[in-house]
């Protein structure tokens, strides 16, 4: 271990699945990891009346609020309520290409304002006791271009800022859709260590195609931490191998029993005030996964229909427990 940091291992932003239920599932699997919040709007930070569904932290830090826009006073105001939510950062997103998000005048495009970025950071840096981080690209467009990333994070650089997370790869703007823009731009993780020499005090945590733990760990040793986004998207229960790992430390009993039985305490608690699948749905991932989960998939819709949590909860505890084969296919994806 040589690094003592609380973003040794984060797990990435990611829209419709990293809420505040997701969280807290992933905070029973890892103490330590660095969590994200789904990028929220400014706009929406600021006026949504169903905001606390969305930004509610119920203290799963360490944990950073993620936030797109690029008016400088709504990214102050953006950086209390962060603060005022018990985050421990709040990161801008310079990453995303969404055609709704260009037309906001934020997300990846702003890598093309440097200036611009330069002084949201610093808007939301007048706001003290928050950390105020970044998530980018490493370039826009179809080019490859070291020049431009490097002049890029020259810039931001000027503002103090300690952490940016890189997701390495270029965003392209026009005709590639979110999705497509998380695999056809080349990955190029030698960018994240080229601007590292340039800037050795900025932490930089590389995030793009890490596909398994181990991987992120041999990643890890080369790299100020990592992000991973869609591993954990697909199977939460890897998370239960970062503790040791990335921070050495270990908890006995972590047993998949014992996680489902509190994330269901969770749920019961948090009943009637968000809908039954949006609560149980960071769990159905790595069932859906399953061979053969067709069957288990059509009771659950049903079961979740009538509002039965004590039997969803059985029948969770009943798939992961009784079962040797699924307990065997579901270490074999842990
Ligand atoms: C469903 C989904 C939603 C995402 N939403 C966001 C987001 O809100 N903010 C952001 O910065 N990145 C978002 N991303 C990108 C991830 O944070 C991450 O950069 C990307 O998936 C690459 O990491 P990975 O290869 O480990 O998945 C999203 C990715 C996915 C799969």
């Amino acid at each position: 271990m040589k690094k003592n940091d609380l973003r040794n291992f984060c797990v990435a932003p990611m829209m419709g699945y990293t809420t505040p239920h997701a969280r807290k599932l992933y905070r029973i699997l890892s103490k330590n990891a660095f969590l994200f919040s789904e990028m929220i709007p400014s706009k929406t930070m600021l006026h949504s009346k169903t905001k606390d569904l969305i930004i509610d932290n119920n203290n799963n830090n360490p944990v950073a609020l993620q936030v797109g826009g690029s008016d400088l006073k709504d990214l102050k105001m953006c950086a209390s309520i962060a603060k005022s939510y018990n985050y421990d950062e709040l990161n801008l997103n310079v990453g995303c290409p969404s055609k709704s998000v260009q037309k906001g005048n934020f997300g990846a495009c702003l890598m093309l304002d440097k200036v611009l970025v330069r002084n949201c950071i610093e808007s939301m840096q007048q706001i003290s006791k928050i950390e105020i981080s970044m998530k980018c690209r490493i370039g826009i467009g179809n080019n490859l271009n070291y020049e431009f990333f490097s002049d890029f994070i020259n810039e931001v650089s000027k503002t103090g800022i300690r952490y940016i997370y890189i997701h390495a790869r270029n965003a392209i703007m026009k005709g590639l859709s979110p999705k497509n823009n998380r695999t056809v731009p080349p990955l190029d993780y030698d960018f994240v260590s080229k601007i590292k020499i340039e800037h050795p005090s900025i932490n930089f945590i590389l995030n793009g195609g890490i596909e398994n733990i181990d991987q992120a760990y041999s990643l890890f040793n080369k790299y100020d931490g990592v992000m991973i986004g869609r591993l954990i998207q697909n199977n939460p229960f890897s998370l239960m191998q970062v503790d040791k790992l990335f921070y050495n430390k270990s908890y006995s009993n972590l047993s998949i029993e014992k996680i489902i039985l509190e994330y269901f305490n969770y749920i019961r608690k948090k009943l009637g005030t968000d809908s039954t699948f949006r609560l149980l749905s960071p769990l159905l991932g790595i069932l859906f996964a399953l061979p053969n989960s067709k069957k288990f998939k059509t009771e659950i819709q049903e079961i979740i229909k009538k509002n039965e949590i004590n039997v969803l909860e059985k029948l969770f505890l009943n798939f992961f427990n009784d079962s040797i084969n699924n307990k065997k296919l579901v270490s074999n994806l842990v």
